[in-house]
């Protein structure tokens, strides 16, 4: 066997640190795993996207080698580059490399970075200091520096700071005494034996050199799902990576290993035992996971939400009219004897969080909290089991939600999961499950998702409200009825967007934009103020439309855009009447106001230098309709801009660091 360095140059690290949340992909079969790879990084690359590495064990076969025959069997190959995936294979192919022909086992990496700057040499796979494995990660290994102080008290020189090299090393003198029939057995128990030494979070992949046709996986609190594919096998951060193969799944608990080889699937907890894994199959439809003709995938999520919402709503009655959730490992007694509701969560799902406040109170009249989940563990909230903590995450596996989770289940309270990614974390660690059919979100900043949180949340909202005699059956099937006519306002909503369009290429050289609204419109005002920053980098900043007298309105100033979201005049007729006062002392104060207002409310005409219609909606489902404008312009002020809106800098879509 021989081991040779990488293709490319430049690859040992100095300085750098833990890799955060970052994209995991791994192939054993009969394919050319190079490529096989590369294309799941593609899919995987919204999770991370400072620096991208592959590692290939080639096959033992006699042709194996790239087009000019330059590689030989038996070789581990290992290639990185900072920056998007594209770096990488414009390397590979400056290389020669892609013409690789063969070559069953590979793992690459996209990363997010943590610590340390996104360069080549911070960048993963990480090779033992004999050559012998690569490894790949995705965490932080806390009791790294403990480690390699041991680890260099023994004479071996480090070629980086990574803790991800920390495991490499650790494999390596593993394997020189590992017990195991195969040589991929032995890299198995190699990586239970590290597993048990390592603290933090970790999904660390690994390919030996002696054992081509194995890929070593190892999961502890952060992501990894195994595609069962006929005479492969994948291991990825999540099925994306792999949809387009097999739609066979197999899910993985906390704190096991599992080894795939192109025909087997084997699973042990870090002791050995064997494990079974839950199988599942994968309703996702491998298209969705493209952009299909559209210029960004958010642009096309954006379009899918009618869709989405739609699933999200599906079947959800039962034939006496009970509102169905997903999973539910808890009695209806548990829910009659919930006191308090807290809803986690981070980012664009806390919004859907604090529109879900509003509706829970008012159907359930239990007292509603939300908190952003970064917060809520270390102010110890008052939590018991007859608390209700509603976890929201798109992906399942951002690691704040994911903490705030447990320490509301070590508090005993019951924990429900809203959540888009079948198989994840949060969902599996929770009581009850509510899943959000959106399909796979590929763009960076959350849209269908949103959309699919809020719908999720009303459902909650009702279930509880239904199980606790607040409603009655027949007053939720009302309010059903009117969430399904949203995909159809939502669609109308999509079919007038050509002035807002118009409107992003005018705003886009403003300097600061700001957001105001009321009650259920306030979280939409946030909303659309986050949309802003991380798309078009712009200064915008959303508030409660009552708040803004006493500070905000300082910031406005001659031309100052202000985009008001007015809730409907019918209904809570006050909360109107209040919005369009205070857009009336913005524009005193110069600002130039849009408007966002429903269908014939005549009373903002004076008011609004630009106004737009949304289709008439009961208040507490406006979020549905009043969003979509706003995640319309933020996307098209950011293309004019010149941004990549489907990979904004500094930004990862599934975030596992806290
Ligand atoms: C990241 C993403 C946001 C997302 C948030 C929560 O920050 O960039 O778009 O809203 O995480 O993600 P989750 O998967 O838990 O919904």
């Amino acid at each position: 066997m021989r081991v040779c360095d990488s293709f490319a140059h430049g690859f040992c690290s100095k300085f750098c640190y833990g890799t955060g949340m970052c994209g995991i992909v791994g192939y054993a079969g009969a394919r050319p795993a190079l490529n096989i790879v590369l294309d799941g990084l593609r899919r995987l690359e919204y999770r991370g996207y400072d620096s991208a590495g592959v590692a290939i064990v080639l096959s033992g076969d006699t042709d194996d080698g790239d087009a000019a025959g330059r590689r030989r069997p038996g070789e581990l190959l290992t290639a990185k580059r900072a920056g998007k995936l594209a770096n990488l294979e414009k390397a590979l192919a400056e290389e020669g490399a892609h013409g690789l022909r063969v070559g069953a086992t590979g793992i690459g990496h996209t990363r997010w970075a943590t610590h340390g700057g996104p360069t080549d040499r911070n960048a993963h796979p990480h090779r033992s200091f004999d050559g012998r494995v690569a490894v790949i990660h995705n965490g932080i290994i806390e009791n790294f520096a403990k480690l390699r102080a041991e680890l260099e008290h023994d004479g071996i020189e480090f070629a980086s700071d990574t803790d991800t090299e920390c495991a490499a090393h650790l494999l390596a003198r593993a394997l020189q005494d590992a017990a195991g029939a195969t040589p991929g057995e032995k890299l198995a128990e190699a990586m239970r034996i590290v597993s048990r030494r390592l603290e933090g979070a970790f999904t660390l992949l690994a390919v030996d050199v002696e054992a081509p046709g194995v890929v070593v996986g190892a999961r502890r609190n952060s992501p990894l799902v195994v595609g069962r594919g006929e005479g492969e096998n994948y291991l990825a951060s999540d099925v994306s990576a792999f949809i387009e193969h097999t739609r066979e799944a197999v899910e993985l608990g906390q704190d096991q290993v599992v080894l795939i080889s192109p025909t087997d699937i084997v699973i042990t907890d870090f002791h050995g035992n064997p494990v079974e894994g839950k199988p599942f199959h994968i309703t996702w439809d491998a298209s969705a996971a493209e952009k299909s003709g559209y210029e960004y995938f958010m642009l096309k999520e954006i379009a899918e939400q009618p869709h989405a919402v739609a699933e999200t709503l599906l079947g959800r009655l039962n034939e006496t009219g009970d509102l169905m959730l997903d999973e539910v490992r808890l009695t209806d007694q548990d829910l009659r004897d919930v006191d308090k509701v807290f809803i986690v969560a981070c980012g664009t799902a806390y919004h859907a969080g604090m529109v879900a406040k509003y509706a829970i109170e008012h159907w359930t009249r239990i007292p509603c909290e939300v908190e952003l989940a970064s917060e809520f563990r270390y102010r110890d909230p008052v939590l018991d089991r007859s608390t209700l903590v509603v976890a929201i995450s798109q992906s399942g596996e951002t690691m704040d939600t994911l903490m705030a989770l447990r320490h509301a289940k070590e508090q005993k309270a019951r924990v429900l999961a809203i959540c888009n990614t079948n198989g994840s974390t949060i969902p599996r660690e929770s009581d009850a499950v509510l899943y959000t059919h959106a399909g796979p979100e590929i763009a960076v900043a959350s849209t269908k998702a949103f959309l699919t949180q809020l719908v999720a949340c009303y459902l909650v909202g009702l279930h509880l409200a239904q199980v606790r005699g607040v409603k009655y059956a027949d007053e939720v099937a009302a309010i059903i009825a009117q969430l399904q006519e949203m995909p159809e306002k939502i669609e109308q909503v999509l079919s007038m967007m050509a002035p807002i369009r118009e409107l992003a290429r005018d705003l886009a050289e403003a300097k600061s934009v700001l957001f105001i609204g009321r009650h259920v419109s306030y979280p939409v005002a946030l909303e659309g103020a986050l949309k802003l920053k991380e798309l078009a980098y712009m200064h915008a900043e959303g508030f409660a439309a009552g708040e803004l007298k006493h500070g905000p309105i300082a910031l406005i100033d001659e031309g100052t855009p202000v985009i008001c979201v007015v809730p409907s005049p019918r209904g809570r007729g006050v909360l109107h009447d209040k919005v369009v006062s205070n857009i009336q002392e913005v524009r005193a104060r110069g600002a130039r106001t849009i408007v966002i207002a429903e269908e014939g409310d005549v009373a903002v005409k004076p008011y609004a230098d630009h106004l737009f219609y949304v289709p008439i909606t009961p208040t507490l489902l406006a979020p549905l309709v009043t969003t979509v404008p706003l995640q319309v312009l933020a996307c098209e002020i950011a293309s004019a801009r010149g941004h990549d809106v489907d990979q904004p800098r500094n930004l990862a879509k599934s975030v596992t660091v806290e």
